[in-house]
């Protein structure tokens, strides 16, 4: 773990359709921490789905309320928090969210990541003529990124109950080296 660093909170962060709010939700009930969601913040604060940010004010207008969140996530303390998919494919979000967050990465292969989001409509960025390859062109673009979490977890072989679990420990794991 790099210096610095005072663990008090819990990221999640991934592709979309990785499982990232059901198994945040089930890792904070676990370690009775508070849970947010990146999403649900930035809908709060503007009173907008993120569909219509994303058609009305384009993508980079989006990216800019995720970094204000990401600004106000440092102040947070036991709290588990789900991100968007594309918030730490930015190296300042990544870096802020390590200050005070151990970093769980949860990892699908491309094909999971289809069959999980084929029937949900509420994600401009796959509103694509051919999403599977747009999953495969994201995924690949973001993979160094996901690949900096402190701990990387494959969610193709697990239920969000064992992810849950795991995170949880991980997280208790992480704070009792940094005593
Ligand atoms: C996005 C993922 C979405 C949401 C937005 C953009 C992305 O969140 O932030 O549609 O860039 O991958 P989920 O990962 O929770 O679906």
């Amino acid at each position: 773990m790099q210096n610095g660093r005072h663990l008090v909170n819990l990221a999640l962060i991934g592709f979309m359709g990785t499982g990232k709010t059901s198994v945040g939700r089930l890792a904070a009930e676990q370690l009775h921490f508070e849970y947010l969601d990146t999403d649900e913040l930035i809908q709060t604060h503007t009173g907008r789905t993120i569909a219509d940010i994303f058609k009305t004010d384009g993508e980079a207008a989006f990216r800019a309320l995720e970094k204000k969140v990401v600004a106000e996530l440092a102040n947070r303390n036991k709290t588990v928090v789900s991100t968007g998919g594309g918030l730490p494919a930015n190296a300042e979000n990544l870096a802020s969210l390590k200050t005070h967050a151990l970093v769980v990465c949860l990892w699908a292969s491309p094909e999971k990541i289809w069959e999980r989001v084929r029937n949900q409509s509420h994600r401009p960025l796959l509103h694509d003529p051919d999403p599977q390859k747009k999953i495969r062109e994201l995924l690949a673009v973001r993979e160094p990124f996901y690949k900096q979490a402190d701990v990387l977890m494959n969610t193709d072989i697990r239920t969000v109950r064992e992810m849950a679990q795991q995170v949880a420990h991980q997280f208790r794991i992480a704070v009792a080296g940094q005593k």
